[in-house]
C-alpha cells in the first residue's frame, strides 16, 4: 500500500510517498482502508523537529475517515464495513483533568493516517455521521477535539459569554469559532489576514480584527470572559489585556514560541485564570462528534490534495496560507 513515510533523512527531506505492506490487525484492533485524512501544525513538528533520521520509518498522520477492511479477535463494537472516523488520541478513554500516562497521539510514534491502511485500537473509531462528507470526516479529528476540550471541559464556555479567538486561521480555531457559536457565545477572532477575517465572519464571527493592530482601540474596551489562545508569544500578553476581571485564558498551543513575560502584578490584580489543554479523551471525542451532529457543523476545508501531492499540503500549512482544514483524499 501507498504511505508518507518519514525516514532517512531530517526535515522535509525525509518524506516521500512510498509502498509498505499492510498490517494485519490483532486482538482489539481494527483495520481502516483510508478514504481522507487531515493535516495538523503537529505533523510539520514531527517532521521538522520530533522524528528524527535514525528513528525507525514512520507514516504521518493523526486525522482520518475510511472504511473498516478487517477486524481482530474479540472486537465486537465494529464490524468489517462500518464506516468510521478515528479518534487519534490514544489511551485516554475517560473525561479527566490530564491525560493518563500513557497517552500518546497516533502519528508519532505510532503509524498515522497519511497511507492507504490503518491499524488501530479497536476503540479508538466511532460511526462517522452520515451529513458529513469523506473529506470534512477525514480532516477534523485532532483538531476538533482539541476545540471541544479547550472550550467546554476547560474553558467551560456558555451562552452569552463573550469569547476571543487570536488567529483564526488555525484549523482548531475554526472549530472553535463554530463550537462557540453554537453554544450561544459571542464570538470575536483576530487574524493577521484581512481575508481569513472576512471568511471568518461568513462563517458566523461576531467581529474580525487585525492581529497586528490596535486590539484595545478594536475591541473599544469590551472585555472577554473566555480567550482561547493558541498562537503563543505573539499574541498572549495582548489577550490578556483584553480579558475581564475574573475571566478566563486557555492554551493549548504556541506555533509562535513557547516562552513568553507575565506580568504578575496585573495577573494577579486581574484574578485573571489561565489554564492549560490538550487534545481531549475518548469520551469527549465522542460529545464532540454529538454536539457537531446536533449542529450540523461542517469543518472549514481549506483545500484537499491527492497523496501525491505530499510537499504542496506540507507547504501551504507551514507557510500559513489556509483557513481551516488541509487534507488528502485517499481512496
Ligand atoms: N495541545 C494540543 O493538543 C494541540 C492540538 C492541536 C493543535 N495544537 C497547537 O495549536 C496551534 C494551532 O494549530 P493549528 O494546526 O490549528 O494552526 P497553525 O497552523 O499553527 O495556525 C496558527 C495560527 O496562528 C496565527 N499566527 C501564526 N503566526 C502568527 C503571528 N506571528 N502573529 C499572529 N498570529 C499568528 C495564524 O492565524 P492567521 O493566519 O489568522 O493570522 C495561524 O493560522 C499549534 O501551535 C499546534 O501545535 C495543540
Amino acid at each position: 500500500m501507498k504511505a508518507i513515510v518519514h525516514a532517512e533523512k531530517d526535515g522535509f527531506d525525509g518524506l516521500s510517498l512510498c509502498e509498505v505492506e499492510e498490517k494485519t490487525p490483532k486482538a482489539g484492533e481494527v483495520r481502516v482502508k483510508l478514504k481522507a485524512a487531515g493535516l495538523n501544525h503537529r505533523d510539520l513538528f514531527v517532521v521538522l523537529n520530533r522524528h528524527k533520521h535514525t528513528d525507525p520509518p514512520l507514516i504521518v498522520g493523526s486525522d482520518g475517515a475510511g472504511v473498516v477492511d478487517a477486524i481482530g479477535e474479540g472486537v465486537t463494537s465494529v464490524k468489517i464495513g462500518d464506516e468510521v472516523m478515528i479518534n487519534p488520541s490514544l489511551g485516554w478513554k475517560e473525561k479527566s483533568d490530564a491525560p493518563p500516562v500513557g497517552f500518546d497521539i497516533l502519528g508519532h510514534p505510532t503509524d498515522g493516517t497519511f497511507s492507504e491502511k490503518i491499524v488501530v485500537p479497536a476503540e479508538n473509531v466511532v460511526t462517522k455521521p452520515a451529513y458529513l462528507t469523506w473529506e470534512e470526516a477525514g480532516v477534523l479529528s485532532l483538531a476538533a477535539l482539541t476545540a471541544y476540550r479547550a472550550l467546554f471541559t476547560r474553558g467551560k464556555v456558555q451562552s452569552g459569554m463573550k469569547v476571543l479567538i487570536p488567529g483564526i486561521g488555525s484549523g482548531v480555531a475554526t472549530f472553535m469559532l463554530q463550537f462557540a457559536k453554537a453554544a450561544g457565545a459571542t464570538v470575536y477572532v483576530t487574524s493577521r489576514s484581512k481575508e481569513k477575517g472576512e471568511k471568518a465572519l461568513e462563517i458566523g464571527a461576531d467581529k474580525a480584527i487585525d492581529s497586528n493592530g490596535d486590539w484595545d482601540m478594536e475591541l473599544n474596551g469590551e472585555k472577554m470572559d473566555l480567550i482561547i489562545d493558541c498562537v503563543g508569544a505573539a499574541t498572549i500578553n495582548k489577550s490578556l489585556k483584553q480579558l475581564r476581571q475574573g475571566g478566563t485564558i486557555v492554551t493549548f498551543g504556541s506555533s509562535t514560541g513557547d516562552m513568553i513575560q507575565l506580568n504578575l502584578r496585573e495577573f494577579f490584580y486581574g484574578q485573571f485564570n489561565l489554564l492549560g489543554s490538550t487534545m481531549g479523551s475518548g469520551e469527549e471525542y465522542k460529545e464532540m462528534i454529538a454536539f457537531m451532529e446536533k449542529y450540523q457543523i461542517r469543518p472549514v476545508v481549506d483545500q484537499v490534495f491527492p497523496l501525491e501531492q505530499y510537499k504542496e499540503a506540507f507547504s501551504r500549512l507551514e507557510t500559513g496560507k489556509q483557513l481551516g482544514k488541509i487534507g488528502f483524499y485517499i481512496g
